[in-house]
């Protein structure tokens, strides 16, 4: 489409901002007010009774489960979480520097090598890979996060609950009950929330009928940018840099100055605060409360409150990455796992947003506005000259 005749029609918008891809009955957020609803029931009520693995079930097969199929579910996902050993190995070759978001884009693409069988329209095949990931995902990251220290990976535990599981394997101790279920809420907050970046990356890559482990293997690679799911860790970052409460205000003058974006603020969907921020301070809270209080968390509240006085007239306020990092930090996780985590989660979310696309499928194959020149003439290698001004020669 030329220039031309998108001004005699369709607009571009950035970032496809605002623009409807899909058709979608998971998950409700409405930016305004602040709401949150998975199939219809709000975020809060799910963090308060659900579990993490109850939670995945209603997103991916659109209702709360009875007693028989989650026991069913869980029991199934406990079955599955060991990892092949050819995985294993293949994961020892990776570079200890390594980001954890690679290692887990790497992993979860080879489990595609393990179940290559694409039978998309067999119900029983849908709910074996999703399983699949559900249960190796925390073990792959678990095992990275012990191999990268030069460890063996700790198996999975079949005594243990989905999170407390995940925190055995990560750290080899079995993880105080208010800390896995601290967790475990985490895992809620974070497991789907309509047509974000990497869910909208993972229903374009499965629109084209690949196998679900590449889906998610895309997803992945999208979830790991700063401007996505990587903001967590640089929202702790941000906070050691500004090293105390008194700090705070001239490091965000500065940064608004320089124009530059403050990590785990903003939201292209909520212009009040991100609800899923509101239940992790609450729980970055009993956290400090029961574990210690620190700087930390102080500089974190005058760092929302500063903001806020500054900037929640553009409908800038906290989101889902402000405190999430603090919550993480108080449980002992290293910061470059917080996004790994989130995809963990998240996973839950891009299953649903699988199974839904091919219920209606249509290959994703938006046009674009074409801004490049026409006719133009083949020069010869000899007659051509260096274009200072080229859009590329820089
Ligand atoms: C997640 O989409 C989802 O649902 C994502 C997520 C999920 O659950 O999947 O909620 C998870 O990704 C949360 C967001 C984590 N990212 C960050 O915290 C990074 C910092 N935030 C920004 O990069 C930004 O807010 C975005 C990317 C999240 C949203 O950006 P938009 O909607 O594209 O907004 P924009 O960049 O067009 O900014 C609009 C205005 C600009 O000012 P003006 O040029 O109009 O004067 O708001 C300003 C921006 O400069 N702005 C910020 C800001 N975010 C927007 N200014 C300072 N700090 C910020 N964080």
């Amino acid at each position: 489409m030329t220039v031309a005749e998108a001004k005699a029609g369709l607009e571009f918008k950035p970032g496809l901002e605002g623009v409807p891809a899909t058709l979608s009955s998971i998950s409700h957020v409405d930016g305004k007010k602040g709401i949150l609803e998975y199939r219809g029931i709000p975020i809060e009520e799910l963090a308060a009774k659900s579990t993490f693995l109850e939670t995945a079930y209603l997103l991916i097969w659109g209702q709360l489960p009875t007693t028989e199929e989650l026991t069913a579910f869980e029991h199934e996902i406990r079955y599955h979480r060991r990892i092949k050993y050819r995985i294993r190995d293949m994961m020892k070759c990776f570079p200890e520097s390594g980001h954890p978001m690679d290692a887990l884009q790497a992993s979860a693409a080879a489990l595609g090598l393990f179940y290559s069988r694409r039978a998309l329209d067999d119900p029983a095949y849908i709910r074996g890979a999703a399983v699949r990931l559900l249960a190796k995902i925390p073990t792959m990251v678990a095992a990275f996060q012990l191999m990268r220290k030069g460890n063996d990976p700790v198996q999975p535990r079949d005594d243990l609950d989905y999170s407390a599981n995940f925190l055995h394997m990560l750290t080899e101790q079995e993880a105080d009950p208010l800390a896995a279920r601290v967790f475990d809420i985490c895992l809620i907050l974070h497991a789907e929330h309509t047509l974000n970046a990497s869910t909208f990356s993972a229903r374009v890559t499965a629109s084209t009928l690949t196998d679900p482990y590449a889906v998610v293997a895309s997803a992945v690679g999208t979830l790991a940018g700063p401007l996505h799911g990587g903001a967590n860790e640089e929202v702790l970052e941000m906070i050691e840099e500004i090293g105390s409460v008194g700090n705070v205000r001239s490091y965000i003058d500065n940064r608004i100055a320089r124009k530059a974006k403050i990590m785990g603020f903003g939201h292209r969907e909520y212009k009040v605060k991100d609800p899923r921020a509101t239940i992790l301070q609450h729980l970055a809270e009993q956290l400090f409360a029961k574990f210690g209080r620190d700087e930390f968390y102080d500089i974190a509240v005058e760092l929302e409150k500063v903001v806020e006085e500054k900037l929640s007239h553009k409908g800038i306020y906290a989101n889902v990455d402000f405190y999430s990092g603090l919550v993480y930090r108080k449980l002992g996780i290293p910061s470059d796992l917080f996004t790994p985590i989130f995809a963990i989660s998240r996973v839950a979310g891009w299953l649903a947003h699988w199974k839904e696309q091919l219920g209606e499928n249509r290959i994703y194959r938006p046009t674009q506005i074409y801004t490049g020149n026409r006719n133009a003439a083949y020069i010869p290698l000899e007659e051509r000259q260096f274009q200072a001004d080229s859009p590329d020669a820089n």
